[in-house]
């Protein structure tokens, strides 16, 4: 297969390429990537040499380029997004245009160029705030955010392709990720960067948020067997089925970097949290897939790798993410 992901300079997409080209050697991956504040060419370093890769550097909302670019490949997956909620609630635009609109302009280019399958990366946020039990795929989408909402949208947008061309698209609803080449605005990171430098680790409210934190090699384990043996028009969630809390993350980096309780602190609750999500992955297990990692064996691999990756982290942590902190958090970090 010769694979186009997009938004494969970022975190879950880079792993997911770094996947793809150890697993399938017959494949080929072309990355298209716009390098927003949470692209990373770096990320793309380990494949850089590999001839089976070649990197794009454009926008999914961008027809021209996305059509030649679908001309010479077989498949979409699409994890190009605007995926930070703070951020969307400062901002929603740039989410509707990449999440809604670029979705749209992949799925015309895929369309006319015949692809036999399309992938859509979305995630568990579309089912809202989840107050008992656990979201199925059938469920119906009560997204909450900005960003949920725009990613619900670029869903909707497939489904309607589906119906109305029998576009063979999938869908996969990930729950919240972590691991190595996070960018550090997203809980994990950025506690763990902060303990780091022994700057506070901001709970939002009292810290009791659930989610259903997944690593980030299960997450995209998960992604290729939906690609690979998955039904065109199913969608799939994929979360690893624990319910962690924004204290017990705070507690458990703590905990892994040997710095004091004094660290937490509580800070203003981010507008219309989502109180927990939490999914059912057993439509994919039927797949075969299955998560290896626990919470705390993955917070242990991930801990280890930003102490000893330091060189890749601190210099996202500039004057661009420091304003965006003060606004966010509305205090300057200490
Ligand atoms: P990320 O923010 O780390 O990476 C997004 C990438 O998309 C970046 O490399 C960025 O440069 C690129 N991008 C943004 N706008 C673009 C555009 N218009 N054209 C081309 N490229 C563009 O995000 P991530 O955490 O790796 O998430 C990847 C995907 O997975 C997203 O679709 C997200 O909604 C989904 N998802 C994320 C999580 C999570 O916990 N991080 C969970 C479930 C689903
Ligand atoms: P986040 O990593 O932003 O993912 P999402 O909101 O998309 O699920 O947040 C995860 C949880 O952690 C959520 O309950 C909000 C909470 N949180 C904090 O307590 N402090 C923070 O600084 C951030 C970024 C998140």
């Amino acid at each position: 297969m010769r694979l186009l992901i997009t938004g494969g300079a970022g975190f879950i997409g880079s792993e997911f390429v770094r996947l793809t080209l150890a697993e399938h050697a017959e494949d080929s991956v072309t990355v298209l990537d716009k390098l927003t504040y949470a692209g990373n060419e770096r990320n793309l370093d380990p494949v850089r040499d590999d001839p089976r890769f070649r990197f794009v550097k454009g926008d999914i909302a961008d027809p021209e380029v996305v059509r030649g670019l679908a001309g010479e490949c077989d498949v979409v997956v699409n994890f190009a997004a605007e995926s930070h909620v703070d951020r969307s609630l400062e901002e929603p635009g740039q989410f509707i245009l990449t999440d809604v609109y670029g979705t749209y302009v992949l799925l015309e280019a895929a369309r006319s160029a015949g692809h036999a399958r399309f992938l859509q990366v979305s995630t568990d946020e579309v089912y809202g705030d989840v107050g008992e039990g656990r979201s199925r795929e059938g469920d119906p989408l009560r997204p909450r955010s900005p960003y949920s909402a725009s990613k619900a949208g670029g869903e909707l947008l497939v489904q309607a392709y589906r119906a109305s061309y029998g576009f063979p698209a999938i869908v996969t609803r990930g729950s919240n990720t972590y691991g190595w080449y996070q960018y550090p605005e997203k809980i994990i990171p950025l506690f763990v960067t902060n303990a780091l430098e022994d700057k506070p680790l901001p709970i939002y409210g009292d810290g009791t948020a659930v989610r259903d934190y997944i690593f980030v090699e299960d997450h995209c384990r998960g992604i290729d067997t939906a690609l690979r043996a998955g039904s065109p028009g199913e969608d799939y969630n994929i979360g690893a089925g624990g319910e962690v809390n924004g204290l017990a993350v705070a507690g458990t980096v703590l905990r892994l970097l040997d710095k004091p309780e004094s660290l937490k602190q509580f800070v203003r609750d981010r507008p219309g949290h989502d109180r927990r999500y939490a999914l059912e992955s057993s439509k994919l297990r039927g797949l075969g897939w299955q998560p290896r990692v626990s919470f705390d064996a993955g917070m242990e691999r991930t801990v280890a790798w930003y102490v000893a990756n330091q060189e890749w982290w601190r210099p996202l942590k500039n004057g661009d993410f420091w304003e965006f902190y003060r606004r966010n958090y509305r205090r300057a970090p200490e």
